[in-house]
C-alpha cells in the first residue's frame, strides 16, 4: 500500500559539502533528503513560553540553506521543523523550494488542520511530527520520533512502536516515517511496525558503503 522511502538525514552530512553530500546519497539510491531545521534555546524562552519544552537543544540550518541547495539536486526535500512557530516559516520554505514540510504537534495542537492547509497552499507536502512524550492523536501522515529531538547518533528507542502500529492500523496507506537511532540493527523492528520512511543520519553516512546500508534499510521496509 504505501512504498517504502529512505531518506538520508543531511544533519550527519559534511555541511561544507551539501550539494556534493545530496548528490552522492541520491546517487546511492535515497529517496527523500531529510533537512533537519533546528533552533536552539535560551533561558528567556524557557520563562516565557508555555512551549519551551519543544526548543531543542541544538542548532542547524536554515531557509537559506534550503534555497542554495534546491540550485544543485532535484531531490525531494524532507524538512523537518524543530521551532516553536511553524506558521511563520510555511511561506519561506515553499519559495526555498522544500517539497515536505513536517512540523511538530506539540507547537500546533489547535491550528495544526489550518496550518495542513498552508503548507499545502504553498505547494509542499505536509507532515506533523510527534515527540517521544507525546501520545497518538487525530493527525495526518506522521513523523514518530525515535529518540529526543536535537541530535544524530542517539539510541532508538523501541518503546515508540506500538505508537507506529497504531497510526498504520489507522491509517493504512498515509506515509509513516520514524526519525532517530534507525539502521541495520533497528531497521527490522520499525518495519515489523509497518513504518515506511525511514530517516537515518549517522548509520548511512558513518557506513564505509552507505549505499549499502540504504539497500538494506529498503529490502527490510520491502519485506
Ligand atoms: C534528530 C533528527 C534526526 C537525526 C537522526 O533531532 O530529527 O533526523 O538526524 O539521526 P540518527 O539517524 O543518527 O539517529
Ligand atoms: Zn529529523
Amino acid at each position: 500500500l504505501v512504498s517504502p522511502k529512505i531518506a538520508p538525514s543531511m544533519l550527519s552530512s559534511d555541511f561544507a559539502n551539501l550539494a556534493a553530500e545530496a548528490k552522492r546519497m541520491v546517487d546511492l539510491g535515497a529517496d527523500w533528503l531529510h533537512m533537519d531545521i533546528m533552533v536552539t534555546s535560551s533561558f528567556l524562552c524557557l520563562i516565557l513560553y508555555e512551549s519551551y519544552l519543544h526548543f531543542v537543544p541544538n542548532l542547524t540550518i536554515g531557509v537559506p540553506v534550503i534555497e542554495s541547495l534546491r540550485k544543485y539536486t532535484n531531490a525531494y526535500l524532507d524538512c523537518h521543523l524543530m521551532v516553536t512557530n511553524p506558521k511563520d516559516y510555511v511561506e519561506q520554505m515553499g519559495k526555498a523550494g522544500a517539497s515536505g514540510f513536517t512540523f511538530h504537534l506539540e507547537v500546533a495542537k489547535d491550528n495544526w488542520e489550518e496550518l495542513v492547509s498552508k503548507i499545502k497552499s504553498a505547494g509542499m507536502r505536509p507532515g506533523v511530527a510527534l515527540k517521544p512524550g507525546t501520545p497518538v492523536e487525530q493527525v495526518y501522515p506522521l513523523l514518530v520520533m525515535t529518540v529526543e529531538p536535537g541530535f544524530g547518533g542517539q539510541m532508538f528507542m523501541l518503546s515508540m512502536m506500538d505508537k507506529v502500529r497504531a497510526l498504520r492500523q489507522k491509517y493504512p496507506t498515509l506515509d509513516i516515517e520514524v526519525d532517530g537511532g534507525l539502521g541495520p540493527s533497528t531497521i527490522d523492528t520499525a518495519a515489523a511496525a509497518d513504518a515506511n520512511c525511514i530517516v537515518a543520519g549517522s548509520s548511512v553516512f558513518g557506513a564505509p558503503e552507505p549505499g549499502d546500508i540504504i539497500s538494506l534499510l529498503r529490502a527490510s521496509v520491502e519485506k
